[in-house]
C-alpha cells in the first residue's frame, strides 16, 4: 500500500515541481520583456480635409519623421490622422475620441479658426496639450490655457514674397508684363477658403508689395476656388472668357489653384508664350516642375516639412515633461513660426 502511494506521489510531486518552474519562467520573461517594452507617445492628429494637397504632405511628412525619430529613442511613436472633412463638428467629435482613448499630444489643423476655444477647454480639463498648426486659431482663444500652442507660417510673409516676385518682373521685363503697355499691371486673384488667415493676408499683401512700389494696378477680378484645382479651372475660364489678352498677372493663393489657372489655359489652347504672370504658394512639387517649365514664374515655399518637425519636437517635450520655452523659439507662450522662401527658376537651378 505504502509504495502504491510512493509510486503515485512521486510522479506527482516531480509533474508539479515542473509545472512551478515552467509558470516562473514564463512569469519572469513575461515581466521582463513587458519591461523592455518601450513606452508609446500617442499623437492624435485631426486635420480639416485629407484631400488637402499641402495638408497631405504635411501629415505624411509628420509621420516618416516620427518613424525616424523612434529608431533614435527607446519611445514608439503612434501617429493617428483622422479627416475632419470639412466640418467642424465632426472634428470636435474626432478630438474627442482622441481625449477618450486618453492620448498624450492633441495636433489640430482647425476646420473653423473661430471655433478653438470649445477644444482648447475640452484639452484643459483633460489635460492634453493641444498644437493647432496651419490654420491660426484667434490669439484669445489660445490664450485660454497655457498648453495650448500654433505652429505656422506667418501669412503676411507669403503675400509679400509672392507680391515681391512679380514686383522684380515688373521692373526687369516690363514690356514681358504690361501686355497691353499702359503702365498698369492688370491682375486676377484667385482665393483661398474664406477666412482663412493664408486667404485674407496674401491676398492683401502681395498686392501691397506693388503698390508701396509705386506700381499702378488693376484688379479685373478676385473670387475663392477653396484652394482647389479644379474649382480654380473653372473660375479661370470664365475670366479668360470674360478678359482674355487683359489679364497679366494671375495671383494664386496657393499652387494648386495656380496649376488649375494652367489647366484652364491649356484646355482653351492659348500657347505658353501668351500666359499671364502666374504665381502660387506651397511649392509643391509639381508647382516646382511649373516654375522650371517656366508656366509659372515662382512660388513660395511653405515650409510643410518644417512645420512638421516643430510639431513633434513639441510634442516630445511635453511627452516628456520638459519645458518647451528652453528648447525650442516659442513666441508669446503660445507660438512657433516657421519662415517661407520664395521660389524661382533661377533659384530652383542654382540649387
Ligand atoms: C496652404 C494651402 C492649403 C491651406 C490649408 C495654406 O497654408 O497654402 O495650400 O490648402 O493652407 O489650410
Ligand atoms: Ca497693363
Amino acid at each position: 500500500m505504502r509504495s502504491k502511494i510512493k509510486k503515485f506521489c512521486f510522479p506527482l510531486a516531480i509533474s508539479l515541481l515542473a509545472a512551478a518552474v515552467i509558470l516562473l519562467i514564463i512569469y519572469i520573461f513575461g515581466v521582463r520583456t513587458r519591461d523592455q517594452e518601450p513606452p508609446t507617445l500617442r499623437i492624435g492628429v485631426a486635420v480639416y480635409s485629407q484631400e488637402d494637397t499641402f495638408i497631405g504632405y504635411l501629415v505624411q511628412s509628420l509621420e516618416r519623421m516620427a518613424r525616424e525619430r523612434e529608431a533614435g529613442e527607446n519611445l514608439r511613436i503612434n501617429v493617428s490622422t483622422m479627416d475632419g472633412k470639412s466640418s467642424q463638428l465632426i472634428q470636435n467629435e474626432q478630438v474627442q475620441r482622441f481625449i477618450a482613448l486618453n492620448y498624450d499630444v492633441l495636433c489640430v489643423n482647425i476646420v473653423d479658426r473661430t471655433a478653438a476655444a470649445y477644444l482648447i477647454d475640452m484639452a484643459a480639463d483633460a489635460e492634453i496639450p493641444i498644437l493647432f498648426f496651419n490654420r491660426q486659431p484667434v490669439a484669445e482663444d489660445l490664450q485660454r490655457w497655457e498648453s495650448a500652442y500654433y505652429i505656422g507660417a506667418p501669412a503676411e510673409q507669403s503675400g509679400s514674397l509672392q507680391g515681391k516676385i512679380v514686383l522684380d518682373l515688373w521692373e526687369n521685363e516690363q514690356e514681358r508684363v504690361d501686355k497691353n503697355g499702359d503702365g498698369i499691371l492688370q491682375y486676377v486673384i484667385l482665393e483661398g477658403e474664406p477666412g482663412h488667415q493664408d486667404t485674407l493676408i496674401r491676398t492683401e499683401s502681395c498686392i501691397q508689395v506693388l503698390t508701396n512700389a509705386g506700381v499702378r494696378v488693376e484688379k479685373l477680378a478676385s473670387d475663392t476656388a477653396n484652394w482647389n484645382r479644379s474649382q480654380a479651372a473653372a473660375k479661370m475660364s470664365q475670366w479668360q472668357e470674360k478678359f482674355g489678352e487683359a489679364i497679366e498677372v494671375v495671383f494664386s493663393n496657393n499652387d494648386d489653384m495656380a496649376l488649375g489657372a494652367i489647366d484652364s489655359l491649356q484646355e482653351a489652347g492659348v500657347t505658353t508664350q501668351q500666359y499671364p504672370i502666374i504665381v502660387g504658394v506651397d511649392a509643391t512639387a509639381p508647382a516646382q516642375e511649373a516654375v522650371r517649365a517656366g508656366t509659372m514664374s515662382g512660388t513660395v515655399l511653405n515650409d510643410g516639412d518644417g512645420i512638421a518637425k516643430a510639431m513633434l519636437d513639441l510634442s516630445l517635450l511635453l511627452y516628456h515633461d520638459e519645458i518647451p520655452e528652453q528648447k525650442l523659439e516659442i513666441e508669446e507662450g503660445h507660438y512657433i513660426w516657421l519662415d517661407y522662401r520664395q521660389v524661382t527658376k533661377a533659384q530652383l537651378e542654382g540649387e
